[in-house]
């Protein structure tokens, strides 16, 4: 089934709780919020503090993007702030395997992330710890970038990757995700869409998600 994870990246920062709800409202199946700690990136953003805020004012399923070094020391407080899903980068962490088994001890999902520039077989060793990948298709820090055309190809690689070792794990996509190339980033074979200035940043932002919406549904009936 196609998700469509809003990125609240995108929002404006202090209108944040009428953001979540528009994009609750016109049908997100989750909300994605992307940490950054200005080390890891060089850009910051939320702390779990505004996790938990947002926990107690929303249903949604909340997919926290941790973008920050010494990712291991945030993992507890993240979980405890009442994310659902978490993800770390490969590139970020010295224990990678050990930090997913902690997530999935706290009862979370637990998702590796890899760069644009970070190899598939990065994966190799930790692919069973993984409840989904999280595929960069844009540099991390800022929202509003564009695509990164050579990733089409990564995500199509990745989905095979996958089936190769006899998995059925979810492929998510982040960054550069608009109206215009959704269908064809369908067809790589992407299941969860981020996407932030795609939605946050359109003039009505609650009917390109029902129209992100209607188009993931058309392509699902024609399979
Ligand atoms: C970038 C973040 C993304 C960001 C995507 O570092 O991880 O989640 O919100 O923004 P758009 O959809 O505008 O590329
Ligand atoms: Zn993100």
């Amino acid at each position: 089934m196609i998700k469509i994870f809003p990125s609240i990246l995108s929002a404006d920062f202090a209108r944040i709780m009428e953001a979540v709800q528009l994009v609750e409202e016109a049908g997100a199946d989750g909300l994605h919020i992307d940490i950054m700690d200005g080390h890891f990136v060089p850009n910051l953003t939320f702390g779990p503090e505004l996790v938990a805020s947002l926990k107690e004012k929303t249903n949604l399923l909340l997919d926290v993007h941790l973008m920050v070094e010494n990712a291991r020391h945030f993992i507890h407080l993240f979980a405890e702030a009442g994310a659902d899903w978490l993800s770390i980068h490969a590139e970020g962490a010295v224990h990678l395997h050990y930090d997913l088994q902690l997530i999935k001890k706290l009862g979370k999902k637990a998702g590796v992330v890899l760069n644009p520039a970070t190899p598939i077989h990065s994966l190799t060793e930790v692919i069973n710890e993984v409840d989904f990948v999280l595929l960069m298709t844009v540099n991390p820090g800022w929202g509003g970038q564009e695509f990164i055309p050579g990733c089409h190809q990564k995500i199509t690689r990745l989905k095979n990757w996958i089936k190769g070792q006899q998995l059925s794990l979810p492929v998510e996509i982040d960054g550069g995700v608009k109206i215009d190339n959704f269908e064809e980033l369908i067809a790589d074979g992407a299941d969860i869409f981020v996407v932030g200035s795609g939605i946050y940043r359109t003039p009505d932002p609650a009917a390109t998600l029902r129209r992100f919406k209607e188009i993931a549904a058309a392509q699902e009936r024609k399979e």
